[in-house]
């Protein structure tokens, strides 16, 4: 009987059977008679063990010259061994079987250590080892795990245009093209688009990519960067809070329980994730401002000292976002941002209007916000002032300010930072490991 081909996470379920894995040899080790190969196919991670008597003479002898990636199509018998270390644990491969598709060429990607630049200028190999496997696969269950519970409560996921002649979030970090001799914009946000789209669904979403020219070099910036947006109807900004903290916390708890081998891989603190539980601690901006003098007269480094100074009316740095989390265990809701340093479309405060109805999401762990939102201008008039105030093309958001008039609502939404939002689970520094093929500020290949 011709054997079954299994992929490796399903390695369980064939215990004592003869199996075809189809992969690519990620190392090798043992000597004589006594070979053991290191099998991924994608899905994980097994040992096989080439014992020279059970093989075909010159299929052993070419398997034991194998060279690191070579792809291999491997026929063996699954065992149980509790101290087996694959991805999932406890298995491994009686090899009796072994067909070479190719022998791959010396991989410049070894055991050794290599420099950052290096390994950037190797992405589309560098994917192929185990903690960028492991970044990567988190990143697809938090996708999926957002659009789960979106799903659950009713929200509609919609598509937003990447071409734009509006500004979404400030003119310092727009992407410019030419559109057939016209200029237009890459989106820096689909939050535009679905404030129209609410109007006709209620609750809707948009996941996709969205484009800042920043300027900065940081570990927590990207060119091109991966935002979820979801929108609201009639929602006001305590709604809009829980509905973070709920979304937030359930793709956390679906990390843990679905990325055990991932999150080992990483090393990473679970009982840091597990910690993550309703509700998130609030606090408002003002209140911030003095926690934040606080720790300022705590503080002996000078330098730390005056990075930490703020006046009323900025916004946040990364070291006060870095300081302020240090307070919690938990994710923190900073709300009532002044205005000046907030978008244009967002609703002032009731009686305070040089503060508006915005909040940031700040994690733990020093990774800083992940998430922002706020309540948006339901008045067109208003509107319509605030984008004169800012000095935006009135022509551009003619249908924006529009949707005010016909059955203008309460509306609000967020967007969350994907690559953050990952870095952070998965307790990696730099954003760029996060994104299969990160564009940051100097790096567009490959
Ligand atoms: O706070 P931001 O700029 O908010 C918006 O774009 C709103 N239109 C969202 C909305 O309400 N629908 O960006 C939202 C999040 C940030 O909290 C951060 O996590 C992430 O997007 N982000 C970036 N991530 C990586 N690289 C960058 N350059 C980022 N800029 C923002
Ligand atoms: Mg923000």
């Amino acid at each position: 009987m011709m054997s079954q081909t299994v992929r490796i996470q399903n390695i369980a379920q064939h215990v004592g059977q003869t199996i075809i894995i189809k992969g690519w040899l990620y190392a090798k080790t043992g000597k004589g008679r006594l070979q053991f190969l290191q099998i991924r196919d994608g899905s994980g991670i097994v040992q096989g063990v080439m014992f020279k008597p059970n093989l075909p003479k010159e299929v052993f002898d070419a398997g034991k010259r194998l060279s690191q990636e070579s792809s291999i199509i491997v026929t063996g018998t699954v065992k149980e061994d509790k101290r087996a270390k694959g991805i999932p644990k406890g298995y491994e491969l009686d090899i009796t079987d072994l067909k070479i598709v190719q022998v791959a060429e010396d991989y410049p990607i070894t055991p050794k250590e290599h420099g950052i630049e290096f390994l950037m200028d190797n992405r589309h190999l560098w994917i192929r080892s185990r903690k960028q496997w492991a970044i990567l696969r988190v990143r697809a269950v938090v996708m999926q795990s957002l659009r789960q519970w979106l799903h659950e409560h009713g929200y509609l996921e919609m598509s937003t245009p990447i071409f734009t002649p509006s500004v979404g979030e400030g003119t310092t970090t727009l992407f410019k093209t030419d559109y057939f001799g016209e200029p237009i914009y890459l989106a820096q946000t689909g939050q535009l688009y679905n404030e129209a789209n609410i109007f006709s669904f209620g609750k809707v979403y948009c996941f996709g990519p969205t484009f800042r020219a920043e300027k900065s070099k940081t570990r927590r910036h990207m060119t091109e960067f991966w935002m979820l947006e979801p929108e609201t109807a009639y929602q006001d900004l305590d709604g809009l809070m829980e509905m973070i903290e709920q979304i937030v916390s359930y793709t956390v708890a679906q990390c843990l329980e679905r990325c055990q081998d991932e999150l080992e891989i990483l090393e990473r603190d679970l009982t840091k994730l597990k910690q993550i539980t309703l509700p998130f601690p609030r606090i408002s901006y003002d209140e911030a401002l003095e926690k934040l003098a606080d720790i300022r007269n705590n503080i002996q480094d000078h330098e730390l000292k005056k990075l930490l100074e703020i006046e009323w009316g900025s916004d946040f740095g990364s070291p006060h976002e870095t300081e302020l989390t240090k307070l919690y265990d938990k994710p923190v809701f900073v709300y009532g941002y002044p205005s000046q340093c907030t978008a244009f479309y967002m609703e002032p405060w009731d009686d305070r209007p040089e503060v508006s109805k915005s909040i940031d999401l700040l994690a733990p762990e020093g990774y800083g916000e992940i998430v922002g939102g706020s309540e948006r201008i339901s008045d067109p008039e208003l509107l319509l002032e605030r984008i004169r105030h800012d000095n935006l093309p009135e022509e551009a958001f003619k249908w924006y300010i529009e949707l005010r008039k016909f059955g203008s609502v309460p509306h609000s939404g967020f967007g969350l930072g994907l690559g953050r939002t990952v870095a952070w689970i998965c307790g990696v520094r730099h954003v760029r490991e996060t994104n299969p093929y990160p564009r940051t500020l100097g790096r567009v290949y490959p």
